[in-house]
């Protein structure tokens, strides 16, 4: 940990991916919406959206962000659309969970009609963090005042937001803008500490707006992403990143568990609910074969080198990446984000999580 080189290499790793505004596509196929089989399900009529690259499905600038780029996009719809992978990505699963469509990027709000506006925003961009990563992206603070001036606006009245379901990715690039300015991982666990803290203040925000159903996820395993597997030469993942990511979980938890008291009302379900993409991607990652995945750790999506990434071309246009054959069958798209598969996968191993199944639930 200690070693310059490490740092050097771990920023720039990190730098490269996470900050990749550019970079990520879609996870495959058509998403077909989710059957209701139960009587006593909670059907949401909207969908807000929060956070950064999982999440995002066009907000980030066209012309700058990989998401906008070949071959992001190849899977589904068939070019890139601002999505970070070849296909769908977390929030279309989780749409289509609630029955719902992925709700319109916040930047088409002026273009669509006032039934689809209904529905619910998305306002996540590529990038953000709870907290600023100087590259000029809303942090969730902000994204969050834009869905106050909605609100303000009458877009949303008060049984909307009742009916509603908010999801908030929060996926690391506070830490990765973190470990860049500071150059150490010192003082990580301190700084942990304060994201989490910024996290459920986020939370209990929306909850003030009259949300009444918060769904947050976990941190997924940052020793398992490429960009640091990579980085060790490692086919497997790294303990200590995967042990920030626990920091941070458990300390998520706990505040989850102080804010459901707070807002618990008798005969009420929870308010805040915890998408555990750790668990999830571990499950994926250890038992690939029973979710169709075949290649892990390499993704699917690379520069034909070390000094390029995917979606990198060169002045004449150029390609310099190359894509798998078969994105269907690998984990990651490119070296931070699940490829359309890859998010598949994800969502079926939530779907029989208790955590995530209670979101639907009634009571
Ligand atoms: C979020 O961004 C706004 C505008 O840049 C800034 O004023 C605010 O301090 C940021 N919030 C946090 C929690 O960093
Ligand atoms: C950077 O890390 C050092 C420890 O390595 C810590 O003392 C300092 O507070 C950190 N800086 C910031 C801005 O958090
Ligand atoms: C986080 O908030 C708690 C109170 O909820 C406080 O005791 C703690 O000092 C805060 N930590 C950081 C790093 O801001
Ligand atoms: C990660 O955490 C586990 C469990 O607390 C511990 O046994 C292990 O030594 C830690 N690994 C590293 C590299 O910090
Ligand atoms: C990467 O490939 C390009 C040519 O495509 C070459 O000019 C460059 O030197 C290579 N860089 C490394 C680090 O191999």
């Amino acid at each position: 940990m200690d070693s310059p080189t490490y740092h050097f290499s771990l920023l720039s790793l990190l730098l490269l991916m996470f900050f990749s505004v550019s970079g990520q596509t879609q996870t495959g196929g058509q998403i077909k919406h989710e059957k209701q089989h139960h009587k006593h399900t909670f059907r949401p009529t909207s969908l807000f959206v929060f956070g950064d690259s999982y999440a995002d499905t066009g907000n980030s600038m066209k012309g700058v962000s990989n998401a906008w780029k070949p071959p992001y996009g190849i899977t589904f719809p068939g070019k890139p659309a601002g999505r970070f992978s070849d296909g769908a990505v977390l929030t279309d699963f989780v749409a289509r969970y609630l029955g719902l469509r992925s709700p319109v990027p916040y930047r088409m709000r002026r273009t669509v009609m006032p039934e689809i506006m209904k529905r619910g925003v998305n306002f996540a961009y590529g990038g953000a963090g709870v907290f600023d990563t100087d590259i000029g992206i809303p942090n969730v603070t902000t994204q969050i005042d834009y869905l106050e001036e909605l609100i303000k606006h009458k877009v949303y009245t008060s049984a909307d937001l009742t009916n509603s379901v908010a999801l908030v990715s929060v996926a690391g690039n506070d830490y990765t803008h973190y470990v860049a300015i500071n150059g150490s991982f010192q003082a990580l666990p301190s700084f942990i500490a304060s994201v989490v803290n910024q996290t459920s203040l986020d939370l209990m925000r929306l909850h003030g707006l009259g949300v009444t159903r918060i769904v947050v996820n976990a941190l997924e395993p940052l020793g398992c992403l490429p960009v640091i597997t990579d980085l060790f030469l490692l086919n497997h993942c790294d303990d200590t990143f995967n042990n920030f990511s626990a920091l941070h979980n458990s300390l998520l938890n706990r505040h989850l568990l102080r804010l459901n008291r707070i807002t618990h009302k008798h005969n009420h379900p929870p308010t805040f609910f915890v998408l555990d993409l750790y668990t999830s991607f571990i499950s994926v990652l250890t038992h690939p074969t029973t979710y169709n995945i075949r290649q892990l750790f390499k993704p699917c999506c690379v520069g034909v080198n070390a000094s390029y990434s995917c979606a990198s071309v060169d002045d004449n246009n150029v390609k310099r990446y190359k894509v798998c054959d078969n994105p269907k069958t690998a984990f990651f798209w490119d070296s931070v984000h699940p490829s359309g598969a890859g998010w598949h996968a994800v969502y079926t191993k939530l779907r029989t999580m208790t955590s995530f199944q209670r979101l639907r639930a009634s009571h």
